[in-house]
This record gives structure tokens, sequence and C-alpha cells, in this order.
């Protein structure tokens, strides 16, 4: 059995850290849930690390239940989350419920939201209808991109404040836990400190009760953007080129294929062939 919303939450009453990695596709995912990982994030990040974006905003309903139909499919022992995407909640409550349950007919245990205060009501309506919510504060790509930038929040007293009651709302609202991104490192613990249901930092310091990277980034497979809160444990990149420009002289040489990755036909019936073709 997989790993359920209430095992998350119990995580942080038993001050265990709670591990979480964005996947996408079916391959990488079996790999993150082989390796023990606690949360498994189809992000809407798949837009730029997948599709090729330059940011969150064009991904679609389409996009994000096809990442997850194929990330659940791969995953045995995390739990499932699934970001809904820009403009398929923020317009009313019922899009906001029926594209929730579209992440969860997609194979999702829970969805994630960006917003504070103002998502406080679509939150507790998607919580009602028995589906988990994970809030996203602080950084909120899917619009603070648009209005300021790629900016890290909570430096100031009064965004501070505002933040903190954001977490608060959502708490209240029913969220089982926040992801905080980008958020200064005192304030992340603060709202750690002050709300029951665990945060998860990504660029928010060590005071989260978890911790969320791309997954492209930890392996670094991904150039175009290296934030710094990125820690990355290869550099995949570079060794998949390498490996391609290795395939590509092996085939230029002829190196490759060699016998052992070829099928042969049987003697007999070789012979049979060319005695009738003539060769
Ligand atoms: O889309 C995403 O990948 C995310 C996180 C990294 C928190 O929302």
């Amino acid at each position: 059995m997989h790993k359920t919303v209430q095992d998350i939450i119990n995580m942080k009453k038993n001050e265990k850290k709670i591990s979480v990695i964005t996947s996408y596709d079916y391959t990488i995912a079996s790999l993150c849930d082989r390796a023990g990982i606690d949360v498994l994030l189809v992000g809407d990040s798949a837009g730029m690390v997948m599709l090729g974006y330059e940011n969150t905003v064009p991904v679609t309903m389409d996009q994000m239940c096809m990442f997850t139909e194929s990330v659940s499919r791969a995953r045995q022992n995390s739990l499932l989350v699934a970001d809904l995407p820009f403009m398929s909640y923020q317009a009313n409550i019922d899009d906001a419920i029926k594209n929730s349950g579209r992440l969860i007919k997609a194979g999702a245990d829970a969805v994630k939201l960006e917003g504070g205060i103002p998502m406080a009501e679509t939150i507790s309506a998607i919580v009602d209808v028995g589906i988990p919510v994970m809030g996203h504060i602080g950084f909120q790509p899917q619009t603070t991109t648009l209005s300021q930038g790629y900016k890290v929040q909570g430096k100031t007293k009064d965004s501070a404040l505002k933040l903190i009651d954001d977490a608060k709302e959502l708490e209240e609202a029913g969220v089982f836990s926040i992801a905080l991104e980008m958020v200064s490192h005192e304030v992340a613990k603060i709202i750690s400190e002050t709300i029951s249901v665990p945060t998860i930092g990504i660029g928010s310091g060590v005071g989260c009760n978890g911790q969320v990277l791309v997954v492209q980034d930890l392996l670094g497979m991904y150039d175009k953007l290296k934030p710094k809160f990125v820690k990355r444990y290869m550099n995949l990149s570079e060794d998949i080129v390498k490996a391609v420009e290795n395939y590509k002289e092996d085939i230029e040489s002829g190196v490759f294929p060699a016998s052992e990755n070829w099928f042969s036909m049987d003697e007999n019936e070789l012979k049979k062939l060319r005695d009738e073709i003539g060769r």
C-alpha cells in the first residue's frame, strides 16, 4: 500500500522530514518511487522541463492528466500529488472541483494549487468533496512571474505577516500540507512552527518539514535555469550528451550493432533462402 495523506501529516507529528520530488513520466517516477521518496509531485513545472515552455502558464488540464496517469502507473509506495494548472481553478469553484476530480481520476491522491487567502474558499470546497489539497504560497510560478518576475518572498515584516496569515488561513481551509516556494528561511521556519500541517520547502530553508526539488534540476538535466536553491546530485546532461555522441560514433564506425545486438536465422532456413534467391 502506498503512503497516504495521513502518513504525511503524521511525519510532521513524529518529527520526520518529508522528501518530495517532481515526476512527470513512468520511467523516472518508477526510479524515484523505488528510491523511497515520500511524495511524487506531478508539478506543472512539467510545462518547462518536459514541454519546453518559458513558464507554467500555458500548461493545460489534458497535459496534467497525461503526466499524472503515467506517474500513477509507476508509483507503488509514494503519495502522488498533482498540480492544478493555471486557470483550471481560479475562475470559479465548480471548475476547481471538476478539475481536481479529473486529476484524482488520472491517479493522483491529492491536488496542489497556488494561492493564499483568496484561494481559501476554493480549497475548502475541494476538501469538502473529499479531495485532499496541498497549498502553495510564497513565490507562485503561475502568477508571481507575471507581476514580479522571480522574487524571494517574505523579506519584509509586512510581506512576512501576510505569508503567515496566508498559511493560517490555508490550514483553516483544510489543506494537508503547504508548499513554501522561495520564502525567506526565517519566515518559513516561523510558519512551520505556527501551523500543525507540514510545510514543504523549495528554496525556503531547513526549517520546513520537508523539501521538494524538480527532478531534472536535481539530476542536472535542465540547463536553462539554475536557481540558488537547487542542489545538483549529478550532471546527467553531460553524461547523456556523451553517451549519445558515443552511440553516433559507433554507428558511423560500424562498432554498433555487434553480433550480440542482432538476431539470426536458422542455418538450414538461410541455406534454403540462398538457394532460392541465388545469393
Ligand atoms: O510545479 C512544481 O514543480 C512545483 C514545485 C516545485 C513546488 O510546484
